[in-house]
């Protein structure tokens, strides 16, 4: 959270903002610790391995200015599970996916197991809830339960389409809209309150645009800017809008069996070979369009929203943009 594009960002949220996400990150340090070294050592390295914290940020910036102290209190620890619960996905991902790199460190599961993993995951599920139980207010509770139903359930059908080349577009969208649309949605629903707009579409928009992008930056790589490894997907089968859109521009890519490519230099070649279809500008057109749509809702709420919360979501959803160009 140190570029320019987010400090002008966290300036136009309100001047509240700074100290609700310090609060957010003392929480989520709080949230790693207990239970044993061991599991402490790696949700620790979880969290201190400095994602974006873009759900959070999406939750108070929705939420805006606090009227008093205990909302502010309830907002930032929604704010820390809904971040809890993205990092324990993220950890289940790595084991699921078979992914070595993440945040530009080694994963759980690259350097203490599948074991370790699945319980450093589930360790942070249940610090995500015990955040939640602390309200009186059921909603929270739900809302992220449902998320995670979704989430769930988006990797069970990724993995049931794995290694299938013929995996249409729309049931990759569905496994966008579950994987990651909704707890992006879910962020909006928790920051949300009764004088506020219906942002949840907002959300639900700039989310599917960030795992189209997220699947671009997959192919397009290098490493070194995504902190994981380039054609990781193809690796582990999952066929995404990439590839999708590339089988219908190149015969050989069409023919290929995703079972033959075993080796990350196979990977790179077939990536290299889907760029130059020019795949990665189509499924990049395919985002653009929804984070406009996404644009869009917002200038139709710019009177209740306020001009500075209007400016940062609207930051925000160009921060989707941006982590690819
Ligand atoms: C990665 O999410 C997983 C996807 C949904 C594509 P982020 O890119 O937000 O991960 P961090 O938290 O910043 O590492
Ligand atoms: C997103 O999918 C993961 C979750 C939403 C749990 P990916 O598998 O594409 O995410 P990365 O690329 O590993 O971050
Ligand atoms: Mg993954
Ligand atoms: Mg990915």
């Amino acid at each position: 959270m140190s570029t320019p594009e987010t400090a002008q960002l966290v300036r136009a949220g309100g001047a509240h903002l700074p100290d609700a996400l310090a609060a957010v990150e003392g929480l989520l340090i709080e949230a790693g610790g207990g239970n044993g070294d061991v599991l402490r050592a790696h949700a620790q390295a979880t969290i201190a391995a400095g994602g974006k914290r873009l759900r959070p940020l999406l939750l108070l910036l929705v939420a805006g200015e606090p009227p008093d102290q205990a909302t502010a209190a309830r907002l930032q620890r929604a704010a820390a599970a809904v971040e809890l619960i993205h990092s324990a996905t993220l950890v289940h991902d790595d084991v699921l996916d078979g992914a070595s790199l993440r945040r530009g460190q080694p994963t759980v599961v690259a350097l203490a197991g599948r074991e370790m993993a699945t319980a450093t995951g589930d360790l942070l599920f249940a610090r995500a809830f015990a955040l939640l139980a602390r309200e009186e207010d059921p909603l929270p509770v739900r809302i992220l339960s449902e998320a995670c139903s979704g989430l769930a359930l988006g990797e069970l059908l990724q993995r049931a389409d794995a290694w299938d080349p013929g995996v249409s577009l729309e049931r990759y969208l569905l496994r966008c809209e579950l994987k990651t649309a909704r707890l992006f949605e879910a962020a909006c629903r928790l920051g949300a309150s009764t004088e506020a707009p219906d942002l949840a579409p907002f959300g639900r928009d700039i989310g599917l645009a960030f795992q189209m992008l997220d699947d671009v930056l997959d192919v397009s790589g290098p490493a070194e800017r995504t902190g994981k490894h380039r054609g990781a997907d193809l690796l582990d089968g999952t066929i995404t809008l990439p590839l999708i859109l590339a089988r219908e521009r190149d015969r050989d890519l069409a023919a290929l069996d995703p079972r033959e490519i075993t080796t990350p230099e196979q990977a790179e070649a077939v990536c290299r070979r889907i760029a130059e279809t020019g795949a990665l500008e189509a499924a990049r057109e395919h985002a653009l369009a929804l984070v406009a749509g996404a644009r869009a809702l917002l200038d139709a709420h710019a009177a209740s929203l306020g001009p500075g919360r209007y400016e940062a979501l609207g930051l925000v959803a160009e921060s989707v943009v941006r982590r690819y160009s």
